[in-house]
């Protein structure tokens, strides 16, 4: 539902401290860009619209962001915050009576729970600005709130603060409720007159209650939430953070973690109900676990959709895989993109698969190789089996039918067909078609020389 208001993003800053190429706010944390996950909270207050401010390297963070339903303003030298609210002066203009939700790209914890008082505040209260203060222990690099009498509030900078300044413990959050024609109206009385020469957007709490109009903090008490992510150490802890949240969720959902501090799960990632999930296990993308599964220490997902009750044991690697209820893997299997694993089937350690579908109940236990093919039912595959899919230009198919038994050391030259319950022998080449029931041997007979090593020793 729509709420009246909109909001304004601040996202054109490079982010100096992060000594990076990427811009600060598409750096991911736990698979979603900053920029993303702050936008998705704001999204879910439900705003008329949505402005984000643009600026340093516009054109990478306009392809990241497409998706979503948003208006981009240009910002085009970075002089500030205050600077960054003016680029979107022309935007707003038309909702002078409307209010403006203003916040800080960095903010990645903030949850939209946190930010609903400030609406509530503001509007009860009536004010022209009311802001998200919060008292921290270490508000270090934040600036600070100053009640400079019963209607003046100000707010300085770490960098421009006394040494008694910085003492105050209550910080300003970098989020901002404004009546628009308030907010337009003090932007251009801002300066740049300060230790940074930039223009503050945190001067317009001065101005306008110095000017005698309503301004308010709203104070929260979720301080863990307020991680302004402004070089690499806070990156680490807001994804700490955000990543003990996902972790708690799942837990409330069902799912054992049994060592939830060394277990990496991405935001997008689902868990069915009583899965357990054993240390050092890393969910990414958008992994589907279904329920009842039990992933064991080290196994790595991506993008990959599992089952119900799958089990999949130490080392395991799957990567944009599917695999189907009450199959098994691992250990140190790996699921290379495209494959897909039917019911019951079970792959083992050092198995390499691609772009394959493994029929129900179908096993390869072994060391073996299988690419691009399609396999049936039940087929068993000796250990050690490579399939030959790719002549150095091409990638060719293998298709081996239901209830085929593939002898170990078997090398399948594609594109090749093995046929409903066919045999191969083991240690065979195989380059032509196998028909059904049949079994096709292709290995050089073995010959023997009789007594070859005393006829031999007797020559030296
Ligand atoms: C800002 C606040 C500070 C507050 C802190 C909370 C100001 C002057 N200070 O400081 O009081 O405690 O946030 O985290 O606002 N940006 C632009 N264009 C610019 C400059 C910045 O879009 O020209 C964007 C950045 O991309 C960033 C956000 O504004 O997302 C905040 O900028 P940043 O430089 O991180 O401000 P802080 O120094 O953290
Ligand atoms: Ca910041």
């Amino acid at each position: 539902m729509k709420q009246g208001f909109h909001a304004l993003i601040l996202a054109a800053g490079k982010g100096t401290r992060f000594k990076s190429r990427t811009i600060k706010v598409l750096h991911p944390l736990m698979g979603k860009p900053m920029i993303r996950i702050v936008l998705d909270t704001v999204a879910r207050l439900g705003p008329d619209r949505i402005f984000v401010v643009v600026g340093y390297q516009k054109e990478r963070m306009e392809k990241a962001l497409a998706s979503n339903d948003l208006t981009f303003v240009e910002q085009k030298s970075q002089l500030g915050t205050a600077h960054a609210v003016r680029a979107a002066g022309r935007i707003l203009r038309p909702y002078p009576d409307q209010d403006v939700l203003v916040m800080n790209g960095d903010l990645p914890l903030i949850r939209p729970e946190t930010l609903r008082p400030l609406l509530k505040q503001h509007r009860s209260q009536g004010n022209a600005l009311t802001f998200m203060s919060a008292v921290m222990s270490n508000p270090f690099g934040f600036g600070r709130v100053i009640y400079l009498d019963d209607q003046r509030i100000r707010i300085v900078e770490e960098k421009d603060a006394t040494p008694d300044q910085r003492r105050i413990k209550e910080a300003n959050v970098g989020i901002y409720l404004f009546k628009i024609k308030d907010l337009l109206w003090a932007l251009p009385k801002i300066s740049n007159r300060n230790v940074k020469g930039e223009y503050y957007l945190t001067d317009v709490i001065e101005i306008l209650s110095a000017s005698g109009r309503r301004v308010a903090a709203c104070p929260t008490r979720s301080d863990d939430e307020i991680v302004g992510v402004n070089d690499r150490l806070d990156l680490a802890r807001a994804i700490h953070k955000l990543r003990e949240r996902k972790i708690k969720l799942l837990t409330e959902q069902g799912v054992t973690f049994y060592d939830p501090s060394s277990s990496w799960v991405d935001f997008d990632v689902k868990v069915g109900a009583d899965s357990v999930i054993y240390p050092s296990v890393v969910l990414e993308g958008t992994t589907r676990i279904g329920r009842e599964c039990v992933l064991y220490p080290g196994v790595h997902v991506t993008n990959s959709q599992v089952g119900n009750r799958v089990t999949i044991l130490s080392h395991s690697l799957l990567e944009e895989a599917k695999v189907a209820d009450e199959a098994r893997v691992g250990p140190y299997a790996r699921l290379r993109p495209g494959t897909r694993l039917r019911r019951d089937a079970r792959v083992g350690n050092f198995v390499e698969m691609k772009n394959t579908d493994f029929g129900p109940g179908s096993k390869a236990m072994h060391l073996s190789y299988v690419g691009d093919a399609v396999v049936g039912a039940k087929v068993n595959i000796g250990a050690g089996t490579i399939t030959c899919n790719y002549d150095g230009v091409m990638k060719h198919k293998t298709r081996i039918d239901g209830g085929a038994f593939i002898g170990s050391g078997t090398q399948l030259i594609a594109p090749v067909k093995v046929g409903k319950n066919a045999y191969v022998g083991a240690g065979s080449t195989i380059t032509k078609d196998v028909s059904p029931n049949s079994l096709a041997v292709a290995r050089s007979r073995q010959m023997e020389k009789k007594g070859w090593k005393r006829k031999r020793k007797r020559k030296k």
